[in-house]
């Protein structure tokens, strides 16, 4: 089932999120649910509270972007109780981020190039991987979202005031959007 995309303004974007246990109700539909409702919004990865749920749950499908990018193809990661670790000394890189919770606006994020992630898998199985490049940015914008962080956070402050109006525009509703949204704003 398709569901609502979470808009920026929205406080459960902003809720701390709780573990994913073998026990949390209904979580092979939640999941199988996030997959649908991202590819209907051609997104490339979608946290549980984007879809109103404040779970550490998170999809990846970084598979389309494998023409440009060879390393990311075939790539699809469900991340249950996700953890980074980042050696400070691991450069950074500013790259253009966009979310689908924060739609029309597209601004240069800087992130580590290189992080350590541990994560079980939807059959329970227990990883950990150094993760590079374009999939570490990836990881890092979605396990952000299980941390209250959205990328509009991360933006310089003088980019931040740039997107300001259009930011309050989402939060008051005015906003245009090819898939399914569920803004703070009541109709
Ligand atoms: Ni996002």
């Amino acid at each position: 089932m398709i569901l609502p995309i979470y808009l920026y303004g929205h406080p459960v974007l902003r809720k701390a999120t709780e573990l994913v246990t073998p026990e949390t109700p209904g979580l092979a539909e939640l999941i199988a649910n996030m997959k649908e409702t991202m590819y209907a919004s051609d997104g490339i990865g979608i946290a549980a509270p984007q879809v109103g749920r404040s779970l550490r749950l998170v999809y990846i499908d970084v598979d389309i972007l494998g023409d440009d990018m060879p390393e990311l193809r075939d790539v699809r990661m469900v991340l249950i109780n996700p953890e980074i670790t980042v050696d400070e000394s691991v450069p950074v890189k500013t790259r253009e981020e966009g979310c689908l919770s924060v739609p029309g606006i597209h601004e240069p994020v800087a992130r580590h190039e290189k992080i350590h992630l541990k994560w079980t898998d939807e059959n329970w199985e227990q990883h950990e991987q150094d993760i590079e490049g374009y999939l570490a940015r990836v990881v890092q914008h979605e396990c952000d979202h299980l941390f209250a962080t959205l990328f509009v956070d991360r933006v310089s402050p003088i980019r931040k005031q740039l997107i300001r109006s259009k930011l309050a525009s989402i939060v008051k509703g005015k906003v245009q959007c090819s898939y399914r949204t569920k803004g703070f704003a009541k109709r």
